[in-house]
Formats: C-alpha cells, structure tokens, sequence
C-alpha cells in the first residue's frame, strides 16, 4: 500500500494547497485528485490465509491475460468456495440448525450497476457463479432456496452433498451443547446472546461463525466487479439470510468510486447498508482505509446506544478507482489481513482493528 501511494501524485483541490510544503490534514477532511497512472489491474479478497493467496493467484491468472473483472473475482471465489477446510464458505461451510448448509452469495458489475444473488441455495459448491448468472442472464436481482437451486440446475450446476465430516462434527457438538447462544428465545436471552465474548470464552473450541469472503477487482479497462459469497451464520435458524447477498449491505461496486464488501454479523451489515455507506463515504474522497473505519464507526454508535454490551464482529474491506485498498474489523487480538495481488505481487496488506469492542 505505502509504495502504491508513494508512486502516485496527490494534489488537493483546496485553494492554496498546491504550493510550498503540504500539511496533511484528515485525509477525509480533503477532495483528492489523484494524477499519475493507477495501479489496475488488481485483485483483492478478505480471506488471508492459504486459500486467499490460490484464490488470488486464480483471479490474477484471468486479469494479466486481459480478462474482465467479473471474470477474475468468479475465479478467485470459486476457489475459496471449493476449499474444505474452510467451514465458512461453500463447500465445507458450517450448516444451519438442521445441519443443513445453505449459502448465500452476490455479484455486483461497477460499470453497469448489475447485480445478481442468491440466497439459502443449498446443493451447489459455487454460489458465486450462480449469483453471477443472475446477474447476467436474469432481469432480477435476488433467487432464494427452492428457486435459486432450480436456476442453478437449469444452468447445469451439479448438486452435491455440500456437508464435510469436519462440518458435520463442529455442528453435532453444537446440538449436544444446548448451546446458550444459539438464535431462539425470549428478548432476555436474545439481549444475552449479544454478548458473544463470553460464549467464546465458555466454548472456545467449538467453531460458530459468520465467516464469508469478499473479492474485488479492477481490471486493465478499469473497471470493477466484485463478489461475496458466505455459508452464513452457522446453526443459524432454516432460512436465514444474511448481509451477503443483500446489495449495499454484503457488497458494492461503483466503477466511478470504488468497492467494498462486508463479513461479519449480517444483522448488522444490513440495518447498516455497510457496503453502500463506504463507497458513499469513498466518494467524497476518503481512504478506504479510513471508509472501513468510519463503517465500523457508525455501528458502534448506533447500537451501543441501545445495547452497552453490544459485541460486534464486522470486517470490511474496501478499493477505490485509484487501486488503493484497506481494511478494518471492530475485533480481534490480531490486526486483520487481506490478500492482494497485483503486477507488484501478491502481498498480505495487514489493517487495523478499529475498535477494542469494548465501550
Ligand atoms: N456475514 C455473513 C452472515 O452474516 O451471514
């Protein structure tokens, strides 16, 4: 990131600031024009482990030969998607209450401002795919359950039990838990389950998450696509839908601004169209970092004031126009990371934790 910024010219639009020594205010308090050529094409994911390093290098293999962004970010979901080990996406990703797995996924073009999801598709390894279907085959935005599946099939998707062993166990000791924090109750119980911390420190070796992954390119036309796909909640209730397929909460792209794709509690993500606030907020010329922050920002402040033990769980990651990227979670012991791949290489951009989660 510092050497993408220190190879392009920033020039601030307000008076009196294009000569002499240049003080730095807030960056979200200037316009910015960037001058000089962008770093494009480039890919991005949330997912830094081993899986987002293939996943980029897939996406990478589509952009370098001249391929179109929808392209390279289907390829690269597709991969995490099929990964698994990953039991918060696609195959391998933790089922719903009747250990079911149900996936959720979208697709956004920033030049066309077309879009496609699916929700609760069951069956299908790659929702990306199906979602971006959607997009371009379809006059709709949204299928869900029994209607995505058939959409799919009529595409020629094989069905196939998407529930590993590993999946399987995670979500049996579950059951067998009576697990307290599971998503039923009385407004006691769901102002409890709020409270996540200390259902993590009571079961830290059961997994339950809302794991998901966001891709996001630009490509040499300079044009954006972007992608995220997710297994949801696990042990959520049948049915549910998370932020992941939902436009402007899981994901937006805009080719005149930039991207932004969401992971996290869903909930949240949608009351907050998280996505659509920082490609607003990245218009007005901020960062992406700091986009990502100030998200995180805005849902702090709205339902610490309702709940003090509010424990949120969001990540965002983000990419303008510019090809300049960022990332920030609300928690964590460690700063999140997300892979990048562009003709400077692959590297593993570290962001901030924004908030301790702590009021
Ligand atoms: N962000 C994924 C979900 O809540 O389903």
């Amino acid at each position: 990131m510092k050497n993408q910024l220190s190879r392009r010219k920033f020039v601030t639009s307000a008076m009196g600031a294009g000569t002499g020594a240049l003080i730095f205010p807030q960056l979200s308090s200037l316009t910015l024009q960037r001058e000089g050529s962008p770093v494009r094409p480039i890919i991005i994911t949330s997912h830094s482990n081993e899986t987002g390093k293939l996943a980029m290098d897939a996406g990478w293999e589509v952009l370098k030969a001249g391929g179109n962004a929808a392209d390279a970010v289907e390829k690269a979901a597709n991969v995490i998607e099929a990964d698994p080990e990953d039991t918060s996406v696609g195959y391998g990703g933790l089922p719903n209450e009747h250990g079911v797995v149900q996936l959720d996924a979208s697709f956004m073009d920033g030049k066309t401002y077309s879009a496609g999801a699916v929700a609760c598709l069951e069956n299908i390894k790659t929702p990306s795919s199906v979602a971006k279907l959607v997009m371009q085959r379809t006059d709709h935005v949204l299928l869900v359950g029994a209607g995505a599946l058939e959409f799919a099939r009529v595409w020629g998707f094989r069905e196939e039990n998407l529930l590993t062993e590993k999946a399987r166990k995670i979500w049996l000791r579950w059951k067998e838990e009576l697990s307290p924090d599971d998503d039923w109750g009385s407004p006691e119980h769901l102002q409890n389950i709020r409270k996540k911390e200390s259902y993590y420190r009571d079961f830290p070796d059961i997994e339950h998450h809302y794991g998901t992954t966001n891709v996001l390119a630009i490509d040499a036309n300079g044009d954006i696509a972007g992608c995220t796909t997710t297994s949801g909640l696990s042990f959520k209730l049948n049915g549910r839908v998370g932020d992941s397929p939902i436009i402007g909460a899981g994901l937006y792209v805009d080719n005149e601004v930039g991207a932004a794709g969401a992971t996290g509690r869903g909930e949240d993500v949608i009351k907050s169209c998280a996505s659509y606030y920082i490609v607003l907020r990245m218009k007005e010329g901020i960062a992406p970092q700091k986009a990502c922050e100030e998200a995180l920002r805005m849902i702090i402040d709205r339902y610490r004031k309702i709940n003090s033990d509010f424990y949120p769980s969001e990540k965002f990651v983000a990419i303008n126009r510019f090809g300049e990227y960022g990332c920030a979670s609300m928690t964590g012991k460690r700063n999140p990371q997300m892979s990048v791949m562009s003709s400077n290489g692959f590297l593993r951009h570290e962001g901030i934790v924004a908030y301790s989660g702590r009021p």
